[in-house]
């Protein structure tokens, strides 16, 4: 269509506009109810205090909540000794990488992270990107399958990742190694490069793929599998994931994570085979192209990854108060879905959720609501996060105003 007569000429003139319009999409967003604030904290930690969304003005904090929305699930971030290696490496590395890694970029930080991930999880080599999000779509893309089978609740680096490989992508029925079995056996050739591709723990419904089932049904057609283990990454025995709790680190070729959850950092790895991780420092465009990991943020992760391997206890007081809080909430009716650290409080209409959410708030607990379309109609949720850094009365005042918000609301 030409300039003059497309919908936005001015018939006056002549000009026309090409631009955006950010205010009306906004808008539009909003009428959808998809409008998101942010609210800044004042620390990074299992207690800290929030402030309204400031735009672009200075925060204004309230008083102090209890955090069980966070990732940082081993409370590390704010870790003394996480914080002293990120300085040190800020100090005697450089702040910022400076180039990316294949020019300048690449450090004594780095290659030490590496070292110590491929030792947490028995791989050859591994790699780190600058986020889990560049990983994941670096990693499917640079692989270039011809089909990938990805798993109905991947995240969105995963579901973008599949998009930018062009490969055809098969989505299976959510944890259904059967529904994974159907869609490679209905396939009319076997030819080409297959690629499965799961979270091990799924973020928003904190329930674990069945891995050995789906190393299985891979091994049978000779395909690939892609673990994204962002959520598990130094959860279990010695710091490892769900690959290494369920002895499957041999026959799981991809095994990736982030930095940016249990390890307190930020970025993203893959552990795997010497020849997959020089081939995607090679090909992996997010890593190519893209400033290398900051090194503090490298030293802050390998500092957690060495607590997260030794510290038994820290990963068992997780446990403990995931176990208790899972306990608490279905003895006082709520359903709470999944088997992981991560405990969705599923109430199923958005409106019950976001009443919920605010009345928790009210009651000094930060645990978001969840609605489509992030997870599907009819199972708007809670998702209840604790961190090994919450004492057991900080569980117990979740519990409580759990109970409490639940009855003002109407959901119990
Ligand atoms: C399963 C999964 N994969 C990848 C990512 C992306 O990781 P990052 O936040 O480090 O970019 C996330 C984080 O939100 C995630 O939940």
């Amino acid at each position: 269509m030409g300039a003059e007569t497309g919908p936005h000429a001015d018939r006056e003139t002549g000009t026309a506009d090409h631009g955006f319009d950010p205010a009306a999409r906004l808008a539009e967003r909003e009428a959808r109810g998809l409008r998101r604030d942010r609210q800044p904290v004042d620390r990074v930690a299992s207690r800290s205090r929030r402030a309204p969304d400031p735009r672009g003005g200075e925060p204004s904090y309230g008083a102090e909540e209890l955090i069980f929305a966070a990732n940082d699930y081993l409370g590390l971030a704010g870790d003394e000794r996480v914080g002293r290696a990120a300085a040190e490496a800020a100090t005697t590395v450089g702040a910022g990488a400076g180039a990316s890694r294949l020019l300048t970029g690449d450090t004594g930080a780095h290659r030490a992270l590496e070292r110590d991930l491929a030792a947490a999880k028995d791989a050859e080599r591994a790699l780190v990107f600058s986020s889990g999000y560049a990983t994941n779509v670096g990693t499917i893309a640079a692989l270039s399958p011809d089909v990938v089978f990805s798993d109905a609740a991947n995240h969105a680096s995963i579901v973008d990742g599949c998009r930018l490989s062009g490969a055809e992508t098969v989505v299976y029925d959510h944890c259904d190694a059967d529904a994974l079995a159907d869609a490679m056996a209905r396939r009319e050739t076997n030819e080409g490069s297959w690629l499965v591709v799961t979270d091990s723990v799924f973020s928003m419904d904190g329930d674990v793929a069945p891995l050995t089932a789906l190393c299985a049904v891979a091994e049978r057609h000779g395909a690939w599998l892609l673990v994204d283990e962002a959520h598990a990454t130094g959860l279990h025995e010695e710091g490892g994931g769900i690959v290494e709790r369920e002895g499957l680190a041999d026959r799981i070729q991809i095994r990736m994570g982030t930095l940016s959850k249990a390890l307190a950092s930020q970025g993203g790895y893959v552990a795997g085979s010497e020849p997959l991780i020089e081939h995607l420092s090679n090909a992996a465009r997010s890593f190519v192209f893209s400033t290398g990991l900051a090194p503090p943020a490298a030293g802050a992760a390998r500092a957690a990854l060495h607590v997260a391997r030794t510290d038994d206890d820290r990963r068992a007081r997780l446990w403990e108060h995931a176990e208790r809080l899972r306990e608490g909430l279905a003895a006082m009716g709520y359903t709470v879905w999944g088997e992981t650290q991560i405990l969705p409080v599923v109430v199923g209409d958005r409106a019950d959720a976001v009443a919920l959410a605010a009345a928790l708030r009210e009651r000094g607990v930060v645990a978001p609501a969840v609605r489509p379309p992030t997870v599907p109609e009819g199972t708007s949720r809670i998702r209840v996060a604790p961190m090994a850094t919450h004492t057991e009365r900080a569980i117990d005042r979740c519990l409580a105003a759990f109970e409490a918000a639940g009855r003002a609301v109407g959901v119990l």
